[in-house]
């Protein structure tokens, strides 16, 4: 049988939107048993190097100015919305009103409105979302959530999630879109929070009730260059603007079935690199995962510790390796690395399978605004200095 061909639109092919598009040209490679071929048909970017790069170097059929230009083909299956987050709720429900599969990189849409107009929207025209919380497909990520749903951990008790990042700890890093409220939203509870408390959400569930803290503390930076990313860097004397959106936030937060959980992220933080990591805590073991370390987790089982003195007890160092979920379509044995972008291959690869097959993908929409419900609930906190209750913004 001919695998059906899946037409991909590409919108901003900066770090995300390379990192998709490599993907999609390495799925035939990885994973055989696929039903589909994925197409790279037409990349938009407002950048002219970007357009060359994206027909010379990705293999583009085409690549165009305006993403509206592509809106109104039929022969584009799939949009994948790789542009600052400002441009996500135009781009995407442009796409859904066309009747095109929607993906979008995390959060769709900078504010928790834009997010629910965007789901609404797609679930209105009965397409398959996408949204880009990669983080999850991490193997080892997968196979604890295995052993949490079969009640290996016994019940979950406490989580501690964090994403510390250094990009914007250098005050002449420049005043990218990231930094900036009326391109990217609201700081980093938009941009790393939301991979922090999507993680959550998938291994212990839904939240209850929080109450959040949030801080700025670099509220000056050189102005950006075109085509300049939040890791490029200015000089002292270079002319400098405001910094609008917070660089730290923290919260606390009672989930739906009785665990508790503390989470803190940072973008200016001095000292963790890009530390996306959790310690999870149940009645019969634990578990902890970062990112920076992302091919091993450690995990804690009491076992038959309990009743036999003699067995070794403590945290065990649990490598990646093939008989963990999807390792093996990159590297086979154990302990033989994988890396980010393969997290985004196993992601894309799961999307277009929901596309082909008419299934649903998780994390679909509906999960981007479990997470934007949390954060407004939060921002609500931070301005009023109290608990506050979850409520889904979900529109019906
Ligand atoms: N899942 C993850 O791990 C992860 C990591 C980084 C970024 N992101 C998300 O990916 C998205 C993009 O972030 P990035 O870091 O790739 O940004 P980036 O700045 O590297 O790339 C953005 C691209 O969009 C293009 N663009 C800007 N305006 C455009 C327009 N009007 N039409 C077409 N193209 C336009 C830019 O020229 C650039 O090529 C954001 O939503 C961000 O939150 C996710």
């Amino acid at each position: 049988m001919t695998n059906q061909p899946i037409r991909i639109a590409v919108v901003g092919l900066g770090w995300m939107g390379q990192a998709h598009s490599r993907s999609y040209r390495r799925i035939p490679m990885l994973w055989n048993e696929r039903s589909y071929e994925p197409v790279l048909a037409v990349c938009a970017d407002n950048m002219e190097d970007r357009r060359e790069a994206a027909v010379n170097d990705f293999g583009f059929e085409e690549a165009v100015p305006d993403w509206r230009s592509i809106m109104d083909r039929d022969d584009i299956d799939v949009v994948v919305c790789t542009a600052p987050n400002m441009l996500h709720e135009d781009i995407c429900v442009a796409a859904a009103q066309t009747g095109k599969h929607v993906f979008c990189e995390k959060p769709v849409g900078g504010m928790p409105d834009q997010t629910v107009r965007v789901e609404k929207a797609c679930r209105d025209a009965g397409v398959v979302t996408g949204v880009g919380y990669n983080y999850r497909f991490a193997p080892l990520v997968q196979y604890l959530k295995g052993l949490i749903d079969a009640g290996e951990l016994g019940e979950i008790t406490n989580y501690r999630g964090r994403f510390f990042s250094m990009y914007g700890s250098d005050p002449m890093g420049l005043l990218s879109w990231r930094f900036k409220v009326d391109q990217s939203g609201y700081g980093v509870s938009t941009d790393i929070l939301s991979h922090s408390m999507d993680m959550a959400h998938m291994l212990v569930g839904p939240m209850k009730r929080v109450i959040g803290l949030q801080k700025t503390f670099i509220t000056d930076r050189p102005l950006p260059r075109e085509g300049g990313t939040h890791y490029d860097r200015g000089q002292p004397g270079d002319p400098t603007g405001p910094v609008t959106n917070e660089d730290y936030f923290a919260a606390m937060v009672e989930f739906e079935n009785g665990a508790v959980g503390a989470f803190e992220t940072s973008r200016s933080i001095i000292g963790p690199e890009s530390q996306n990591a959790f310690d999870i805590y149940g009645t019969r073991g634990a578990a902890n995962w970062n990112l920076e370390t992302m091919n091993e987790m450690g995990l804690f089982m009491v076992g038959d510790t309990e009743t036999n003195s003699a067995r070794p007890r403590g945290y065990t160092t649990v490598r990646a390796g093939d008989r963990y979920p999807q390792h093996g379509a990159f590297v086979p044995g154990d302990a033989n690395s994988i890396g980010f972008e393969d997290l985004v291959a196993i992601e894309d690869y799961h999307f277009l399978t929901a596309v082909a097959e008419g299934g649903r993908h998780s994390a679909s929409f509906a999960e981007a605004v479990d997470f934007v419900s949390v954060q407004q609930a939060l921002i609500t906190s931070t301005e009023t200095g109290t608990w506050q209750d979850v409520v889904s913004l979900r529109i019906d």
